[in-house]
């Protein structure tokens, strides 16, 4: 896949194409304030994002609901300021962190990533965000752990989903510590030069590209280092058909339909389905990860 180190967003992307006149109008006054100094890296990929209106429109945000437009409905309710992340475990600086803290010192970077969620449609999305090993570094991880545990925020008052009690609350997730500290794994706090939207996780949730979706867990309030490959919210549900690795691998299909193949969102008329790459695309840089693992037994 060609990785381009010298792209942004606005260098393959018509402002007017993303935008649309509302947002264009709405957003005027903060980005005359912001224009974010945001260093470049060789991570984004060579193509060109979806529109704003596909990446904050069509989501997967079960707080808010099942429908893919509940998010978008719904999650303008959710309080994200003050916001703080509980980070213990096996640490040396185990506490409570405001975001402000969390983020301090640590390069936030735009990155144009592959999107691929179980469900077998995709997206593009220019992430604003750092490398999650930056955060575990500076919170000094303790010999012996071996993998990182996130949580979601528990806020049923305002997360409408939370109210159904046949989901296990709050959304958990978890990867083990090599891939936790791979640079492509970021923790992001935007999109498209705009602080992260309610419904794509504000303020902070994680991103690994190379997984499907549902390894980015959202609004996060809980970071814990553990010896013991921790629980995730889907392998709870449904253990034969999501696992704890979630790679995406076009060879293992879901037990009820192909991964072979995705359906790129915003694809229009002519836009069908294409096929499903290996680590959806980031195998040269994380296949190494896996070497020895039987992917069909580690799904
Ligand atoms: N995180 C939480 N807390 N709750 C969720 O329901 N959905 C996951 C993941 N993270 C989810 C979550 C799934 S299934 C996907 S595909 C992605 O978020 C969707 O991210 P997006 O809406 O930004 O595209």
């Amino acid at each position: 896949m060609p990785f381009r180190p010298d792209l942004r967003w606005s260098d393959v992307t018509p402002e007017a194409l993303f935008l649309n006149r509302r947002q264009i109008i709405a957003g005027a006054a903060a980005a005359m304030v912001a224009t974010p100094a945001l260093a470049r890296n060789k991570w984004s990929v060579d193509q060109t994002p979806n529109t704003f209106e596909e990446i904050t429109g069509y989501n997967n945000f079960y707080e808010f609901g099942w429908g893919k437009e509940d998010p978008v409905t719904y999650a303008g309710a959710l309080t994200t300021d003050p916001w703080s992340i509980e980070i213990g475990g096996m640490v040396d600086k185990p506490g409570r962190y405001d975001l402000a803290d969390v983020t301090k010192g640590q390069t936030i970077e735009e990155r144009i990533y592959r999107f691929r969620c179980v469900e077998a449609w995709s997206m593009v999305v220019p992430w604003h965000g750092f490398e999650l090993a930056g955060l575990l570094n500076r919170v000094g991880v303790q010999s012996g752990a071996k993998f990182v545990a996130f949580e979601t925020l528990l806020r049923p008052e305002e997360m409408p989903g939370q109210r159904d009690g046949s989901f296990p609350w709050p959304y958990v997730e978890g990867l083990r510590l090599d891939e936790a500290m791979h640079p492509l794994t970021i923790l992001a706090t935007g999109l498209y030069d705009r602080p992260m939207p309610n419904q794509n996780g504000a303020p902070i949730r994680l991103v690994v590209p190379w997984k499907y979706g549902f390894k980015s867990i959202k609004s996060i309030v809980k970071i814990t280092l553990t010896d013991q490959m921790p629980p995730t919210t889907w392998n709870i549900l449904q253990p034969q058909e999501y696992g704890f690795y979630a790679n995406v691998n076009p060879e293992v299909d879901h037990p009820r339909w192909s991964q072979a193949s995705e359906r790129p969102i915003g694809g229009g008329l002519f836009g069908g389905r294409v096929d499903t790459l290996m680590f959806n695309g980031y195998g040269e840089h994380v296949a190494a990860l896996y070497a020895g693992q039987d992917l069909a037994a580690d799904y």
